[in-house]
């Protein structure tokens, strides 16, 4: 087991594809990308880069863009990869629509359905890994602002309830780089992103920001800006 706070010191500072490739190679089949359907699709190309094969996992809440679904297929073939797909537990979808109805999330916050739809499928997946990639970056919230590009993950466990390693290569990349190695790099992005889209969640729950305007402000708009982590990194808020 690699000792993280070690690992913490030597990548701080490193290349973001040096950070990709040191998790995949110490990590393996236990390791997987946690791919949203935004702009950390430059985790995929970067883990492309390194030669070694990779996994990649997306939490497919049901209420995604159809842009996005389009995406992930378009990500699948131009990688030729598959994508796997971790879906929300059928039962508790069913309790809390019919109890609240499809849009809950608007009267008493977004936790309830980020839970269902979000949190449990990723503590399922995690509880099949070592370790996880997230395109996490200081810059795109208030609440990130102290990610580090590699930590023991805060709210997660692995195999065997065992210590998780949370890898967030971009932690240290501000926006406009991610955009810049996309470009160069020809690296295909979800369409939203022409349309105003700057972060891309749940589609009832993320909307197109203005010129100026922070990334964040198109999540949860109806919420406070401190609380706005749907509890996949809730380790942030401690
Ligand atoms: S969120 O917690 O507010 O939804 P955000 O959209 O900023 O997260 O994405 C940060 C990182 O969390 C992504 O780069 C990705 O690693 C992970 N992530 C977010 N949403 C998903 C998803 N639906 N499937 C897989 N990973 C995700
Ligand atoms: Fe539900 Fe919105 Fe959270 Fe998606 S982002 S899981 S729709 S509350």
């Amino acid at each position: 087991m690699p000792d993280v706070a070690q690992l913490a010191q030597q990548l701080a500072g490193a290349d973001p594809r040096a950070i990709v490739d040191r998790a995949l190679a110490d990590y393996g089949a236990d390791c997987a990308i946690s791919f949203s359907g935004a702009e950390d699709v430059l985790l995929i190309e970067y883990a492309k880069h390194t030669g070694r094969p990779f996994r990649v996992f997306s939490l497919d809440t049901g209420r995604l863009h159809g842009e996005t679904y389009r995406f992930f297929a378009a990500v699948e073939a131009h990688y030729g990869l598959r994508i796997e797909y971790c879906f929300p537990d059928a039962g508790a979808v069913e309790r809390l629509v019919r109890a609240k109805g499809l849009f809950s999330f608007y009267q008493d916050g977004h936790q309830e359905c980020c839970g269902v739809r979000k949190v449990e499928p990723l503590r399922r997946q995690l509880s099949g890994l070592r370790a996880w990639i997230t395109g996490q970056r200081r810059d795109q919230s208030p609440t990130r602002g102290a990610v580090p590009v590699v930590q023991i993950d805060p709210a997660f466990t692995g195999i065997g309830g065992g210590q998780l390693t949370k890898f967030n290569p971009l932690a240290e990349v501000s926006s406009a780089d991610v955009w810049g190695a996309i470009r160069a790099f020809g690296v295909p992005f979800n369409p939203l992103h022409e349309r105003g889209f700057v972060s891309i969640g749940c589609d009832p729950c993320t909307r197109a920001v203005l010129p100026g305007q922070h990334e964040r402000e198109g999540r949860w708009w109806w919420e406070e800006e401190t609380k706005k982590e749907c509890g996949l990194h809730i380790g942030n808020l401690r």
